[in-house]
């Protein structure tokens, strides 16, 4: 079918051999030369006139169209006496390759007897495309073939002619091949794809490639085929580990049988050239006995005892092999943490069984060494006994600890100590070991007086003979020790005692103890005097006369009210409620003229003299303690109110 374009153009052809090819042959053929393709119905040329045939008398003429062959392509329009096609008329159909298509017929005037060869030349007309055989072609090339190798593509094939048959070929843009076209020693023209750059099948597995063939016509037809490049792999690339370095932290308490990584490497390659095989390239003994490596999958399995303490961290080189022989490698660094799975130990360096009982604090029982093999708080250790014990905990040294007493120890209390030093790591939960210390204690001879020291009271002026205290040595100690003569049981007696001259003896005490050890100890007696109101109160002023009274005391008797007399001055050689004095008068002439601080043994005058006052007076005054029993002393006054000392003496 033609398009719309195509039928212009045709018509264009026609009418240019319209013009241009009636002819006559000499021969008495005639010759036409019509394009291809034309409508059925179509002028192939004027036979009437060119025979010379009257057009009127045409049918009468009886003029016949034979042609040779079965198809009839033409026919005498009897009207116009024009030759026109009867057929569509392809030349490639009739002719094939042909250069030259001729139709031939014959025209056959019956009346005059008469035949007339016409042939008809069929030109070409470019309604043919070019056409692969083919239209998918697929070629496969290794990707190591080198630039410049060539591969044949199939030909297009146009049945035209000339101009409008297969003129060349293009090849669609693209970075790797290029298009070269021969022509034949036949014309034909043949392409071949050129590789000019290498291929890389992982980069790009295929090629798609558009080759299109084109004619000469106008306008130019072409036809198409689609070639696809398939890249074929070589194992050109070596397995490519995901990471450098592998790095996994893994606690030491880690079950058999965790899978702790997955080492992956990756082949761009295909087929066997992509597959790997894991192994190890570098391991040790011992990592090869803890670690378990899936050559298929890549999985890293822990399959023995991972023990912080032992081994920290691993370094392990591995790896990948692809089917082709290339490898690629890669590390594993295993970073075991550690957990508190261990407890202390103690370890005793020294210890001695027992100590005298009088060992002083301070004194080393055993000396302990303590480790955990943890790290970090996990190993950090304290050390602690119970605190109720005599024994305390020193660290002269880091891990190392001495045990030694904290204060005085007593067999008699105390005989034997289980010790018991518990060490403690900082971890979470903390794990604890404990050890037991025995300990016994020692008896010494420590006999001793039951107090430090001894404090009685003992009343004054008892007779002598008095028994006054006694004082005990005991003896705690076992076996010999025990058995102490109390040779030294000791009492005190007190010659004389009177409080006035001693109120205090320190008196020391020795005590003896044990036979084969003989230790004495001696304790102070500290002995108080008590008082005794003994002594009554020894007037010191005003002093007495033979007689036992005072002299006789003047007064002025220009003395105001409240006049100091006279001061009773008392003295008293007791002490506390025995020598609590107090002063009163007891037996006054003139009662109302007097009065006695009580306390002070002041004597003043209440007022001032007056002339109907008595001028003699006799006071007598009681001084007092208020001692059990109280004791007393009276002074008698005799008081004179004068002018001066002169009058006094007058009378
Ligand atoms: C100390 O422990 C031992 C053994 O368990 C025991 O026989 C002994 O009686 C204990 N001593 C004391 C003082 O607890
Ligand atoms: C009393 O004891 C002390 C210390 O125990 C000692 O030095 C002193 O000699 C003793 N005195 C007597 C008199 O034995
Ligand atoms: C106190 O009394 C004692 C005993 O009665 C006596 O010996 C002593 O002399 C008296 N002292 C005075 C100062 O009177």
């Amino acid at each position: 079918m033609f398009t719309n374009q195509e039928e212009k153009c045709a018509r264009r052809a026609l009418f240019c051999f319209m013009l241009a090819t009636v002819w006559e042959s000499a021969s008495g053929q005639i010759r036409y030369s019509i394009p291809e393709e034309m409508e059925i119905g179509s002028f192939v040329g004027n036979v009437a006139k060119d025979l010379g045939l009257d057009v009127k008398q045409l049918s009468d003429r009886a003029v016949r169209i034979a042609s040779r062959g079965r198809t009839q392509y033409f026919a005498l329009n009897f009207k116009s006496g024009h030759l026109i096609t009867t057929e569509r008329i392809d030349r490639e159909q009739i002719c094939g390759g042909l250069e030259k298509c001729l139709l031939n017929c014959e025209i056959i005037v019956e009346d005059k007897m008469k035949l007339y060869r016409a042939e008809i030349e069929i030109t070409d007309i470019n309604d043919n495309a070019p056409s692969f055989q083919r239209e998918e072609i697929e070629i496969k090339v290794s990707e190591t073939t080198t630039p410049g190798s060539r591969f044949p593509l199939s030909d297009a094939h146009d049945s035209d002619l000339g101009i409008n048959s297969l003129q060349g070929y293009q090849l669609s843009n693209n970075r790797h091949f290029s298009l070269d076209v021969q022509t034949g020693t036949d014309g034909v023209k043949y392409a071949e794809l050129v590789l000019e750059k290498s291929l890389d099948r992982e980069e790009q597995a295929v090629h798609d490639l558009v080759l299109t063939a084109t004619d000469g016509g106008d306008p130019v037809r072409s036809g198409t085929a689609q070639i696809c490049v398939v890249v074929l792999d070589a194992n050109d690339n070596a397995p490519v580990f995901s990471e450098p370095v592998y790095k996994v932290n893994v606690l030491e308490n880690v079950p058999q049988g965790t899978t702790i990584l997955t080492i992956k490497s990756t082949d761009l390659d295909e087929g066997i050239n992509k597959q790997v095989i894991y192994s190890f390239k570098k391991i040790t003994d011992k990592a090869s006995k803890i670690f378990r490596l899936d050559s298929n999958t890549g999985e890293l399995t822990v399959v023995g005892n991972l023990d912080f303490e032992e081994a920290s961290l691993y370094e392990i080189e591995v790896q990948a092999h692809d089917g082709g022989g290339l490898f690629g490698r890669s590390k594993i660094v295993i970073v075991v943490s550690d957990v508190n799975d261990n407890a202390p130990e103690i370890a005793l360096r020294s210890l001695i069984n027992s100590i005298p009982e009088d060992s002083l604090p301070g004194t080393v029982i055993a000396f302990l060494h303590v480790q955990d093999p943890d790290s970090g708080d996990n190993g950090e250790v304290t050390c602690s006994t119970p605190s109720n014990f005599p024994f305390e905990l020193k660290k002269p040294l880091d891990n190392y600890y001495s045990l030694v007493t904290d204060r005085a120890l007593d067999r008699e209390q105390v005989a034997a100590y289980n010790i018991t030093v518990t060490a403690t790591d900082n971890g979470t939960p903390p794990l604890s070991t404990a050890t037991t210390i025995p300990l016994r204690i020692l008896d010494t001879n420590d006999n001793a007086f039951m107090k430090p020291s001894y404090t009685t009271y003992v009343p004054e002026n008892n007779p002598s003979g008095f028994f006054i205290f006694s004082v005990k040595a005991s003896d705690r100690d076992l076996d010999l020790n025990a058995r102490v003569t109390y040779s030294i049981l000791s009492t005190i007696y007190a010659e004389r005692s009177d409080y006035k001259q001693f109120r205090e003896f320190e008196v020391q005490v020795k005590a003896e103890g044990g036979r084969s050890l003989p230790l004495s100890s001696n304790v102070t007696v500290r002995l108080f005097i008590l008082d005794q109101n003994d002594n009554a109160s020894c007037i010191l002023y005003p002093s007495l006369g033979a007689d036992g009274s005072t002299l006789f005391e003047m007064v002025s008797r220009s003395a105001e009210a409240s006049y100091l007399v006279t001061k009773v001055v008392v003295v008293d050689d007791d002490s506390g409620h025995n020598a609590w004095l107090s002063y009163h008068l007891l037996q006054v002439t003139d009662p109302a003229h007097f009065s006695m601080g009580l306390h002070t043994g002041e004597i003043r005058t209440t007022h001032a003299f007056a002339d109907r006052d008595a001028v003699k007076h006799r006071l007598v005054t009681l001084v007092k303690d208020i001692g059990q029993p109280p004791l007393s002393a009276t002074v008698t006054l005799n008081l004179v109110f004068a002018e001066n000392f002169k009058s006094l003496f007058r009378k």
